[in-house]
């Protein structure tokens, strides 16, 4: 996890949040090759939610909601709280699930648990009294049942059918760790599915299907990943079944995302709360939701990804002696498509070609440009970040206008012609074979 860490922030994946101010409260800032790596992610998501399913629309919903929506849900109670205890010597406080008798930090004694909730309070409008009190979501699907109605009315939509959402979410952990494994901000993607009470259990079994095979179809290894049934008495408090779909991560097998079946659970309390009927043909729909976190879902693409190699990949160079890192990411996922790489810097024929290549390339891919150093340390700059592909332009460049073109997995090279370089980098990329 270490090397992850290191490596995320020397090469502007993930930088801590507030930096020199000490850093804040375990919050991260997602740093330019995070960002793309990032979007890539959710468009990933959103493509497979929205584009390869006949039934499910996008929504985008405040993060900001009426109190009412979570007094209503359930999270204003001890539902949405963990355990907490204090070191009567340090006063640290943790969750009492993860720790034992005594205190980790300084063996002191620790305190009866007593229950925190772990919605974040805030105040709308400019009185700071407990009328104006509301709170960040803590899940993004609550701005989904708000607007089933809205959907349903507006894209005359039919059970069954979903709705997709990608946002941000809040909860005031007690103890976040792990690096962005958890954290008080995070991105969730969820996607409610509307249907029959009598074909919830179908779906379930549907969608848990479909969302493993989301994350080995990006690369990640069978072996590194599992579905784990969630026992009666760890369920949330809406949940009447949950799977958890497990990575395992450096410290430990753990939750990245969960399939849930909620029942009539939300609407049905939000129809009471609010006297609004959001019955579809006379009954409540049962609701099957897949909830995935997008930073962790990030972090195991970057974790399944890193590879050491030992006294490196070449056998040509003299970089063969050192220890090099491939980050072997699935092609969509991967932050750069390719890098630009003039064979040498000091011969302007050569530099030029190369930016005219990066121009020509840039509005279509994510690229780089890159001339310093020799080129095999230029190689291997790239194959850290994962670049699919590493173009070089030679000599022989400014003969026959074609480039080399390196795959990053094989390391196999073939010679392209730059007036073919967009189509053949665009089918390589969307290649799923
Ligand atoms: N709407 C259902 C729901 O929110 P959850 O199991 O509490 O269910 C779903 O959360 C997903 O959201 C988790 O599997 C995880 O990927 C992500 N998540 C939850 N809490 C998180 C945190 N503190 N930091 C990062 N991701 C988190």
């Amino acid at each position: 996890m270490q090397k992850i860490t290191s490596l995320a922030k020397r090469r502007g994946f993930i930088f801590p949040s507030s930096e020199i101010y000490g850093g804040f409260g375990s919050c991260y800032d997602f740093g330019p090759l995070g960002v793309e790596m990032k979007n890539n992610i959710k468009k990933a998501w959103w493509d497979e939610m929205t584009k390869t399913q006949e039934n499910i629309v996008g929504l985008d919903a405040a993060i900001l909601m009426s109190p009412k929506v979570w007094s209503a849900s359930g999270h204003l109670t001890a539902g949405f709280a963990d355990e907490l205890v204090e070191c009567k010597k340090c006063k640290k406080r943790f969750r009492a699930d993860q720790i034992g008798k005594e205190c980790p930090e300084c063996k002191g004694v620790l305190s009866a648990p007593r229950k925190f909730n772990l919605m974040m309070k805030t105040f709308i409008g400019p009185v700071e009294d407990e009328a104006s009190v509301t709170y960040l979501r803590a899940e993004t699907c609550q701005g989904i049942y708000m607007n089933f109605e809205n959907v349903l009315n507006s894209m005359r939509m039919k059970t069954p059918f979903g709705i997709a959402q990608i946002g941000k979410a809040f909860r005031n952990e007690i103890t976040p760790g792990n690096f962005i494994y958890r954290t008080r901000e995070f991105e969730q993607m969820e996607m409610q599915w509307f249907c029959e009470p009598k074909s919830a259990d179908k779906f379930f079994e549907f969608w848990l299907e479909k969302r493993m095979k989301w994350y080995l179809g990006l690369g990640i290894k069978k072996e590194n990943l599992r579905a784990r049934e969630v026992a009666k008495e760890e369920l949330a408090h809406y949940a009447k079944r949950v799977v958890d779909i497990e990575y395992r991560f450096p410290f430990g097998w753990k939750e990245i995302e969960g399939v849930h079946n909620r029942g009539d659970w939300d609407l049905s309390n939000h129809s009471k709360n609010s006297g609004q009927n959001l019955k579809y043909e006379g009954c409540f729909p049962y609701i099957i939701e897949t909830s995935a976190g997008a930073d962790r879902a990030f972090l195991t693409f970057l974790a399944d990804a890193y590879q050491e190699v030992k006294g490196g990949r070449t056998t040509t160079t003299e970089s063969a002696k050192e220890e090099e890192i491939v980050l072997r990411l699935d092609k969509k996922i991967a932050p750069i498509k390719a890098a630009v790489l003039p064979l040498v810097k000091n011969k302007p024929d050569i530099v030029n070609k190369a930016k005219e290549v990066y121009d020509l390339l840039k509005p279509h891919f994510s690229v780089q440009y890159d001339e310093a150093g020799s080129i095999g340390r230029r190689y291997r700059r790239q194959d850290e970040i994962g670049t699919v592909f590493c173009l070089t332009i030679d000599f022989d460049t400014l003969k026959d206008n074609a480039v080399t073109i390196r795959d990053r997995d094989t390391m196999q090279q073939e010679r392209i012609e730059i007036s073919k370089l967009i189509a053949t980098i665009s089918t390589k990329l969307n290649d799923d074979v």
